[in-house]
């Protein structure tokens, strides 16, 4: 059980590295994302969060702005491709030229081939495909201006362990994820030369309220007795290394950074 032991804080980066960045972050609303635009605006950068959840939106903005960041709530839904490019249009305006994003939202929906469980099939292709392709597409022009005008630029995208692993009953959510790592070695071909960096985030067991959406008993019973048993990393965790991934030269690029709890062996 990982009942007894204390876990030391995740923050190990100093100083405000991401002055001057514009970043933008979806899933902002919970769990990883809205760990990492709190640490973003810690470390200096101006934050766009993106997710459907205005209220949840709103309160982090409030509460970055009250320890003197600057943020800017925008409740948008990342697989309505037309919303998500005004979204963008907005944040031009208020915020500037985006050199930081992270392309975080997801959901992980489980269940067996044969359940035949098409609406989680195409909520987690809509969502973890498209709705990072279109994201993309509303920010790719302002990442290759930053990049041209002698910034760092930065696209980091939230894939999972679960994309090179084999676990029983996450075949589609895996392959979403798969896509993505592909995606990332792909872009890196294109953009790498443009001076853009990009970077897939894989990690493992993190405790947020992602396990809340899934309905397959054993599925979720694997998860809650993992989080039970051993010291899963926690949504900070993940946030300060996306955080070192922006801070680096800018001629450094981390490209896939696989994060496990250190107990997890599957
Ligand atoms: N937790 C893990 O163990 C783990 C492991 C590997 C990878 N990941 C990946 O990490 C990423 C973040 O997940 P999390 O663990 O932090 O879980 P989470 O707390 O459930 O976060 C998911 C985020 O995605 C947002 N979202 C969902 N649908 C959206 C939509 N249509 N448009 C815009 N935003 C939407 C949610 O906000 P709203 O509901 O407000 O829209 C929420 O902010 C996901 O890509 C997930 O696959 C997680």
């Amino acid at each position: 059980m990982n009942t007894t032991k204390t876990i030391p804080t995740a923050q190990i980066i100093a100083g405000r590295p991401l002055a001057d960045r514009v970043a933008v972050v979806t899933g902002a609303s919970s769990g990883i994302g809205a760990a990492t635009a709190e640490r973003f605006a810690e470390l200096g950068a101006k934050v766009a969060l993106v997710a459907r959840r205005g209220a949840r939106l709103d309160a982090l903005e409030d509460r970055l702005r009250a320890s003197g960041g600057v943020a800017l709530a925008l409740p948008t839904d990342i697989t309505d491709r037309e919303a998500t490019l005004a979204t963008a249009a907005r944040i031009a305006d208020e915020l500037g030229t985006v050199d930081l994003l992270f392309a975080n939202a997801g959901v992980q929906l489980i269940s067996g081939i044969s359940d035949l469980a098409v609406a989680d099939w195409d909520a987690q292709i809509d969502l973890n495909i498209k709705g990072t392709m279109n994201t993309i597409q509303a920010f790719i022009y302002s990442l290759e201006a930053a990049a041209a005008a002698g910034g760092p630029s930065d696209l980091i995208i939230t894939s999972s362990t679960a994309a090179v692993r084999y676990l029983e009953g996450f075949q589609v959510y895996s392959a979403t994820k798969a896509y993505l790592t592909q995606l990332a070695r792909l872009l890196r071909m294109e953009l790498g030369r443009k001076k853009v960096r990009v970077s897939a985030i894989e990690p493992g067991m993190v405790n947020t309220e992602l396990p809340d959406h899934v309905t397959d008993e054993t599925a979720s019973k694997l998860m809650a007795d993992l989080i039970a048993e051993i010291h899963v990393l926690r949504s900070e965790d993940i946030a300060e290394a996306v955080a070192f991934v922006a801070a680096v030269p800018r001629h450094v690029n981390l490209t896939e950074i696989h994060i496990l709890p250190t107990e997890q062996t599957i």
